[in-house]
């Protein structure tokens, strides 16, 4: 903001969230409800969420008994851990992880147990995960589409993952917030749904992303009865509960038919197009994202030392901003920046135009 730069950096749309919804919002204005809602969520928006999110995972889920509604993913996951993790437990990250993750675990009082994901596609070790399995870790942290790698894991993947839950006896807590922004020839699997793993999955996710409603701060928690049973508990105490008439007023989204799902991925489609052309056009190696909308570029030939100090510099002398990957990597890394594309085109356009000049601005040679 200090340098009038592109804001390419936390991820969130610039442009509106469906009409529908808004006015749905604005017809509740006046009659409510503005009171709290039940601590677990509003019946009709848990009864919506059953419906849609059964059809999508592939699986049954009880309105009544499976569902805790939450202030977000945030909130989700962090209500899923304190809710299955003790101080002194142990937790599977894999890295680049979602910044939230290790705090999350911190908070908990565990301790992270890191697996690295290997670039370009960020495929994992199944040695290295089982090894980290054989620590007795209490849970495991799939973000699935994953931010920042945009990686999406394969179904093999995640039974591997799910037999090695199974077999040392693991939850696993999910974030799914990218579950319908998954390129095609990728698809998404929601690892709650393979044999044996609803009992242990967390599955958490909000409608943050696929609305784009970022503001509005509703996520959910699906999980078995014992868990929510505890999860509603835990979530009471933290919050009481996600804000009423926006709880409402989502329940309009929550109806929409599969073409709002498939209009959502065309768009994000062209946009993920649109802007690694233009980063390609410029010459930076980038990953190509399968799912969410986030890319790592890799800026090696720009030498930095320090990628805080080099997203400093990127936002006052070329005018995007952008998140220093070492936010992200348990691995010592200072030449990886991220940058996601949720903006309406021109903005794309513009922070492109402006990166056409990136190597006069930062090496003050031509470019
Ligand atoms: C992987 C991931 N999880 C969770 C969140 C935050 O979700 P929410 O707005 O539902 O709290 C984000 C936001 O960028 C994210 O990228």
């Amino acid at each position: 903001m200090k340098y009038g730069a592109v804001n390419l950096s936390q991820g969130f749309p610039d442009f509106e969230p469906p009409a529908e919804i808004l006015n749905r919002l604005a017809q509740i204005a006046p009659v409510g409800p503005h009171q709290y809602s039940l601590t677990w969520g509003a019946q009709n928006f848990r009864e919506a969420l059953a419906e849609k999110q059964s059809k999508y995972m592939g699986i049954p889920i009880d309105p009544e008994k499976e569902i805790v509604v939450t202030c977000g993913s945030t909130e989700a996951m962090m209500a899923a851990m304190m809710t299955v993790v003790n101080p002194g437990d142990k937790v599977v990250v894999f890295s680049p992880f979602y910044e939230n993750y290790t705090a999350d675990t911190v908070l908990s009082g565990a301790e992270p147990i890191y697996v690295h994901l290997r670039p370009p596609d960020f495929a994992f070790d199944a040695d290295q995960l089982e090894e980290a399995f054989r620590q007795d870790p209490k849970a495991l942290i799939l973000c699935n589409p994953s931010n920042p790698s945009g990686k999406v894991f394969t179904r093999e993947e995640l039974t591997l993952i799910a037999d090695f839950a199974k077999k040392y006896d693991t939850y696993v807590i999910t974030d799914e917030v990218y579950e319908h922004i998954v390129y095609a020839p990728y698809a998404h699997t929601y690892i709650a749904s393979l044999p044996g793993m609803f009992e242990r999955t967390i599955s958490c996710s909000s409608l943050s992303k696929t609305y784009s409603i970022t503001g509005w701060r509703i996520g959910y928690i699906i999980a078995p009865e014992r868990i929510t049973k505890i999860a509603r508990n835990v979530h009471d105490f933290l919050t009481v509960g996600a804000a009423a008439p926006l709880q409402e007023a989502a329940v309009t989204g929550l109806k929409f038919g599969e073409d709002y799902y498939a209009g959502l991925l065309a768009e994000y489609t062209r946009k993920r197009d649109l802007f690694l052309k233009g980063l390609a056009d410029i010459g930076i190696p980038y990953t190509e994202p399968q799912g969410a909308y986030y890319i790592l570029l890799d800026m090696s030939e720009f030498g930095p030392t320090d990628d805080v100090r080099f997203c400093e510099e990127l936002a006052e002398k070329v005018g995007v901003g952008a998140v220093p990957g070492s936010s992200f990597f348990k691995e010592k890394i200072n030449h990886i920046i991220r940058l996601h594309f949720a903006k309406k085109d021109e903005t794309l356009i513009e922070a492109l135009n402006r990166m056409q000049h990136i190597r006069t601005k930062l090496l003050g040679g031509c470019g």
